[in-house]
């Protein structure tokens, strides 16, 4: 079996996350459409990292629900799969999805890296920027191994290598997608066409996420094309089998149905 999934930020709705446009999504009243920008950033580098530092509490204290558990479990068991996520947060990982079989298409909120050079850093453990930024002082900083150190100016940390401020390491609106990460859904899509794909949790508002769910299952060979969503979606026309239902409620029984045929 060769399979696709493409998912969104409803997949990890039921692990308390809120969703980009649902209405749960504003933060201090503001639209995250309108902070995860590069314009947000250059006008106010404190506020959109304080709404990042936040997120990654809040997906450190999440656990990955029954959707994502699913779908890691459909990828040990189908011969050829890819999971593409636009979510940035960990938990299709820490449900056991294996780091080969998934394109983080947005990129990862743990990670942090600089706005001008090509450097980058990982603190999953602890965020010590929050720390440092908390008690007001610049300078390099240990981080929770005691080996790594960052710089921190005010709160936001600065590049070891260039001193320009570092970013959040996700790919903002009107910016590029990450090379490597798009060349391997390509492989993946032109390694041949899919008997599943699905598509959970996403209002599919890029037009490369309906591009990749239509070339994964070309209407010529009849390959399923579900989506799971309360909600309609440009996608839903397409679909050959709508799934209006939570994905920690549908997911487990899609894939258990795929499992068993
Ligand atoms: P959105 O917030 O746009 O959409 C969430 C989708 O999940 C909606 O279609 C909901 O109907 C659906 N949904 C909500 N709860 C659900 C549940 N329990 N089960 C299944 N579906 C549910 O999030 P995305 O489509 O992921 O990009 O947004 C795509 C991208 O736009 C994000 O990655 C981000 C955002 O702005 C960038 O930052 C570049």
């Amino acid at each position: 079996m060769r399979v696709l999934v493409l998912t969104g930020a409803g997949v990890s709705a039921e692990s308390g996350i809120p969703t980009f446009r649902g209405k749960d999504g504003y933060w201090r009243n503001l639209d995250p459409t309108r902070l995860a920008t590069p314009e947000a950033f250059a006008r106010d580098p404190q506020l959109v990292w304080d709404w990042y530092r936040e997120r990654r509490q809040r997906i450190r204290n999440a656990q990955p629900n029954a959707a994502h558990e699913a779908i890691a479990r459909l990828a040990h068991h189908a011969k050829d799969f890819l999971l593409v996520t636009q979510n940035v947060d960990d938990l299709h990982a820490r449900a056991g999805m294996p780091a080969q079989k998934m394109v983080q298409i947005h990129g990862d909120i743990f990670v942090t890296r600089c706005s001008r050079c090509d450097w980058r850093t990982e603190l999953r453990d602890a965020d010590i920027h929050n720390i440092r930024g908390h008690i007001g002082l610049a300078g390099a900083c240990p981080s929770a191994d005691g080996n790594e150190q960052e710089d921190v100016e005010h709160g936001i940390p600065t590049c070891r290598k260039c001193r320009a401020l570092m970013r959040p390491g996700v790919v903002w609106f009107g910016e590029q997608l990450p090379w490597n990460e798009l060349q391997r859904v390509e492989d993946f899509l032109d390694g041949g066409a899919c008997e599943v794909v699905i598509v959970a949790g996403t209002t599919a508002t890029f037009g490369y996420i309906i591009d990749w769910a239509l070339q994964g299952s070309p209407e010529c060979l009849r390959g399923e094309l579900i989506e799971v969503n309360p909600e309609e979606t440009p996608l839903s026309r397409f679909a050959t089998r709508l799934v209006r239902e939570p994905a920690a409620i549908a997911l487990p029984r899609i894939v258990n149905e795929m499992i068993r045929s």
